[in-house]
């Protein structure tokens, strides 16, 4: 079962973001895929690869939405965004260096992220976006 189901409970409101999220959660299950059908951690470590090049561009397309002056959690959101980016870098690495790494734990973490982030900060930015009617 994919690890990362999209409904509308997750929407902020923004269609070309929902989008983004959509696809988003669909390379979260494709991380899975391939780890439960255990080709090797370099096989997953390219599906999150392909995951982590998508995610850099769609933060770019977030963060052009975002307002530094009137936008409250601008230095907040722009940070969850550098960790979550930096936390994955660091397991592809380990990952390139043939160090031993917990891929199911990983994955956990990855898809309680993506969860947890679309629902307080995403919204909150979806939030404001219509709040100062830029959407
Ligand atoms: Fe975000």
């Amino acid at each position: 079962m994919p690890i990362a189901i999209w409904d509308a409970s997750f929407s902020i409101g923004v269609p070309e973001i929902d989008a983004q999220h959509q696809r988003l959660m669909a390379l979260v299950n494709e991380v899975e895929a391939a780890i439960l059908e255990h080709h090797g951690a370099e096989i997953a470590a390219k599906a999150l690869r392909t995951l982590c090049d998508y995610a850099v561009e769609h933060f770019a397309a977030e963060e052009a939405l975002m307002d530094m002056d009137s936008y409250a959690d601008y230095d907040k959101h722009m940070g969850a965004h550098m960790d979550g980016t930096t936390k994955a870098l660091e397991f592809l690495q380990a990952v390139g260096e043939d160090k031993p790494v917990d891929m199911q734990a990983f994955l956990a973490y990855l898809s309680q992220w993506v969860r947890e982030h679309i629902m307080e900060m995403d919204q909150g930015l979806g939030r404001h976006l219509r709040a100062t009617g830029r959407v």
